[in-house]
């Protein structure tokens, strides 16, 4: 025997990788896995915004404990041959099944912000949808994708303002608005309160501190335009030119009185396809599918506003059972893996919607990080129904889950 030769077969030395964002990336297997490289890089402020959630962020952990407690009941010896995992979504084609989230103030998990995620969703084949809150504008994002884009709209007190934020996306061709229900009042983030935070984050001693613990991220911020609600700059409604917290922010400037005469107002300056984000119960689900809007999403905004509300994925199932062909089904709230999309559309969901798995990632790699996760996510799905024996979206149903009672 000889041990050199036997030593010189299995040593394998990989090439020094000298690109950052790529060793980051290469260390890096899932979206959990992205999450703790984004808390390193991220000032904790930033961390905690996008990662934070309600009160005692009990409904952040039960969107995700709800698909944990959900498992497969996988079929076998089905002799499939190829996956397919293309669908579709307001009649239009969706890579998998799965939307891009709104979320505001994108710009702070990176400088490219809502413009490297619109890029990498179109790459991807799959909708992204902008916020009223974002922090590069309507327009802007338009202008580097020509893939599927949705706008989220919140119901501001000036409704001529809504009006001209909705003409300005029909304008640029953004297919769908997304009436997000959930924020007559701010939720109680209480890292934030902690924290003092504001948008943009107010330079004291305190993010001073932070932001030299974080240099990476603090250059690439003080070298970039500012960052602004990119919608509404100059619309006398604040635009963050100068910090201010988020919920006296909204507080100031949302209607709290939305009411299901609002869709009809909506109706009335929009002709495209409405989607209501932000559906908690069975009985509001029926009631958005009288409306006659052409999806819900099903969501507690990420267990940021009321603690206490239910799971998204545990109301698929009844809300599916209440309102099944009369209105599509989103479910937004802790997805994770590609695995947790296949059982939201198991369980009778259209698609699935996601926001910190995709900001997690653009905080920790950027653009490529977002890139890499809606790559991990399709092969998640192809896996999954592999294993599962399912061969087409069509085939994913009920009798693949074992649903908790
Ligand atoms: C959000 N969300 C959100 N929703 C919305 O309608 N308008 C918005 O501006 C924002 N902003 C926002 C910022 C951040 C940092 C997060 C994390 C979330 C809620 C978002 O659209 C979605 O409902 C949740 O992110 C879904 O939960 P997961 O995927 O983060 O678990």
């Amino acid at each position: 025997m000889n041990p050199y030769k036997t030593l010189r077969s299995v040593v394998r030395f990989a090439p020094i990788e000298t690109d950052p964002v790529q060793r980051r990336l290469a260390r890096a297997a899932s979206v959990a896995d992205l999450r703790r490289i984004a808390r390193r890089r991220l000032p904790g402020g930033v961390f905690d915004y996008i990662d934070g959630a309600a009160e005692d962020e009990r409904t952040l952990a039960a969107n995700q404990a709800a698909f944990a407690r959900t498992t497969f009941r996988p079929r076998v010896l089905r002799g499939l041959e190829k996956v397919e995992i293309e669908s579709t979504l307001l009649g239009q084609p969706l890579a998998y099944p799965m939307v891009l989230a709104p979320t505001g103030f994108t710009r702070i998990a990176d400088p490219d912000g809502e413009l490297a995620v619109a890029r990498s969703a179109e790459r991807a084949g799959l909708p992204y949808t902008l916020s009223t809150l974002s922090t590069r504008s309507i327009e802007e994002v338009r202008a580097v994708s020509g893939g599927r884009l949705w706008f989220q709209v919140y119901a501001w007190r000036d409704r001529a303002l809504v009006k001209e934020m909705i003409d300005r996306a029909a304008a640029s061709r953004y297919e769908a608005l997304v009436l997000t229900v959930d924020t007559a009042v701010f939720g109680r983030r209480e890292r934030d309160v902690r924290r003092g935070f504001s948008l943009p984050p107010a330079i004291g001693p305190r993010t001073i501190v932070d932001g030299a613990l974080h240099p990476a991220w603090t250059w690439k911020f003080v070298r970039s335009d500012p960052i602004r609600f990119a919608n509404v700059v100059g619309r006398g409604v604040g635009d963050g030119a100068s910090p201010v917290t988020l919920s006296d922010y909204i507080n100031r400037q949302f209607d709290p009185a939305l009411s299901w005469h609002d869709i009809d107002w909506l109706r009335s300056v929009w002709s495209g396809p409405i989607v209501v984000k932000g559906i908690q119960t069975v009985e509001d689900a029926r009631l958005a599918a009288d409306a006659g809007v052409d999806a819900i999403a099903l969501s507690n905004h990420g267990g940021r506003q009321l603690d206490g509300a239910p799971a998204a994925f545990s109301l698929v199932a009844p809300v599916a059972d209440a309102v099944a062909g009369r209105t599509e089904i989103i479910c937004d709230g802790g997805v994770r893996r590609g695995s947790d999309i296949v059982k939201a559309v198991a369980a009778g969901a259209t698609a699935a919607m996601a926001g910190r798995a995709y900001l997690y990632a653009l905080g920790a790699a950027g653009e490529r990080g977002v890139d890499r996760v809606l790559e991990w996510f399709r092969g998640d799905i192809i896996r999954t129904m592999t294993l599962l024996g399912a061969a087409r979206v069509a085939d994913l149903d009920r009798a693949l889950l074992e649903l908790p009672d």
